[in-house]
């Protein structure tokens, strides 16, 4: 009797869940506890019941509780099946359909879920810098405690006066030509006005041209407004820079903005000013507008400079976007901004739709806000990491060389950011499937990492690793991961 409850409910649950019987054994593998096929399909059938340590493992994977499971618990778990097809269920909006964020998507749950068994995992999914050590610069947080009791009521909707007044100084500085204190928008980070900018900007079918690989957001936020996101190349034989030709082959009566990501995620890559310039003619000669994500333009290594593409087209309508999260490592505070420059006569009626956004969530984070100016202006502690002996440099040079000496890994150096991009030789590993196999490292070796696709790259050929984490621990994850591929076969 209690294996047959315990059978048609432990089934029931691998469906509902979508958890594949091999799922469980690898599970169980990263926590240590031995658990074959044949064991499930002993349980499914209802041919044992599992011994007391295994039920209580089984019954935390599927969220439920032991008794229950094994049936003796009269009362359901949960509403009957009954109950359910009843009811009306909220279901996610259709305008989710096609919207990807792999950065926190499957491999990402499956690492969660083992977390939550017990097991340790390294975490190179994200670029947040704080958990690996990097701090804020202490004048920053001592402002902004000094500040605190000012920045109790909304700002101004844009943003508080001596931000935007630091921002457009920036803005100076990098030459990005007619921008005026009302050109600058805060945000809850720079996600915050990506979403914004392109809700504002898009009507159902507009196109806009994306990199491939790109930071998924962008796609993400494309999709959501109703756009579709078109993919050029950025190449990786010549240092991930775009392919213009690709570029201009994709560029219909739809198309609308080129979105840049420079310096780049996931490649680390830095474009030189001859490239963001024939993207500019490309822009001018089909009347786009130019949208330039600019978050990593203050952690540029080997000496090279930045510059912003919004200099090199005073006659076209750009925005360009940035923030403190990775240059002060606050990615917690939540603050970033556009710029509004270059011919704004061309873009009078969007930038009252902006302003329509902007009114609408009534400002960014004011405590955050208040620090801008602090975080600008003077010396800026982030370069002492860039340079040798400082933290990303070192940490840069490691993880280049660590991944190039992998058999079957080969990866172009970063020259910005915190980001590296390499390639695995498909053919010698098997690899068709990249979330397979960022899922099977990640079970065999407690390693997150996130696999190419996730970044809108259209083959299984490539992942990402954040090299946040100090040379000691990159050495054991490369490790890790050398040793991985030392016997990888993938299997399907
Ligand atoms: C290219 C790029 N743009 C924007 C963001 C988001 O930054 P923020 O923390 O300002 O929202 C990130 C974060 O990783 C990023 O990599």
């Amino acid at each position: 009797m209690k294996s047959s409850f315990f059978a048609s409910r432990f089934s029931s649950l691998l469906k509902e869940k979508q958890i594949k019987q091999i799922d469980l054994v690898h599970l169980a593998e990263a926590n240590g506890i031995k658990l074959g096929k044949s064991q499930i399909s002993q349980y499914v059938s209802g041919k044992s019941l599992p011994r007391k340590d295994m039920l209580h493992f089984l019954a935390h994977v599927l969220e439920v509780d032991p008794d229950w499971l094994l049936g003796a618990k009269e009362e359901p778990q949960k509403i009957s099946a009954k109950g359910d097809d009843t009811m009306k269920t909220f279901n996610k909006s259709s305008k989710l359909e096609n919207v990807l964020y792999d950065v926190r998507g499957p491999v990402v749950d499956e690492a969660a879920r083992m977390e939550e068994a017990g097991a340790q995992v390294l975490k190179l999914n994200i670029g947040n810098p704080a958990p690996f050590g990097f701090r804020a610069p202490d004048e920053v947080i001592f402002d902004m405690r000094r500040q605190l009791t000012e920045c109790e009521g909304y700002s101004n909707s844009k943003g508080l006066f001596s931000a935007r007044k630091a921002i457009m100084q920036y803005a100076q500085l990098k030459n990005i030509p007619n921008v005026t204190m009302d050109d600058i928008y805060t945000g809850n980070g720079a996600s915050d006005l990506i979403n914004l900018s392109l809700l504002a900007l898009l009507d159902n079918g507009d196109e806009v041209l994306i990199p491939s690989p790109d930071y998924p957001l962008w796609t993400a936020c494309v999709t959501l407004a109703g756009g579709k996101p078109v993919h050029y190349i950025c190449d990786e034989q010549s240092e991930w820079y775009p392919d213009i030709a690709d570029m201009r082959k994709k560029i219909t009566a739809k198309t609308k903005a080129i979105v840049i990501i420079n310096p780049n995620n996931p490649t680390g890559a830095l474009y030189p000013k001859e490239v963001l310039e024939q993207i500019v003619d490309l822009a001018r000669e089909h009347q786009l507008m130019i949208f330039s994500d600019e978050i990593y333009d203050r952690l540029v290594m080997d000496n090279l400079e930045h510059v912003s593409i919004a200099s090199l087209a005073p006659d076209l309508f750009c925005i360009t976007l940035s923030g403190l999260s990775k240059s002060h490592m606050v990615a917690g505070f939540r603050v970033g901004w556009m710029i509004l420059s270059g011919n704004k006569k061309l873009a009078r009626d969007y930038i009252e739709g902006l302003n329509m956004l902007s009114n609408m969530r009534l400002c960014s984070n004011v405590p955050a806000q208040s620090i801008v100016q602090t975080a600008l202006g003077g010396y800026q502690s982030v370069k002492n990491y860039l340079v040798p002996g400082g933290r990303l440099y070192e940490q840069r040079e490691y993880v280049y060389k660590a991944l190039n000496d992998i058999p079957g890994i080969t990866a172009v150096k970063p020259k910005a950011a915190f980001y590296i991009f390499p390639k695995i030789d498909t053919k010698r590993f098997n690899i068709t499937d990249d979330v397979q196999f960022a899922l099977d490292f990640l079970r065999e070796k407690h390693v997150l990492l996130i696999n190419g696709r996730g970044f809108n790259w259209g083959e299984p050929d490539h992942f990402r690793v954040v090299y946040l984490p100090r040379v000691e621990v990159l050495s054991d994850a490369m490790g890790k991961l050398s040793d991985f591929l030392s016997h990888y076969h993938q299997q399907l």
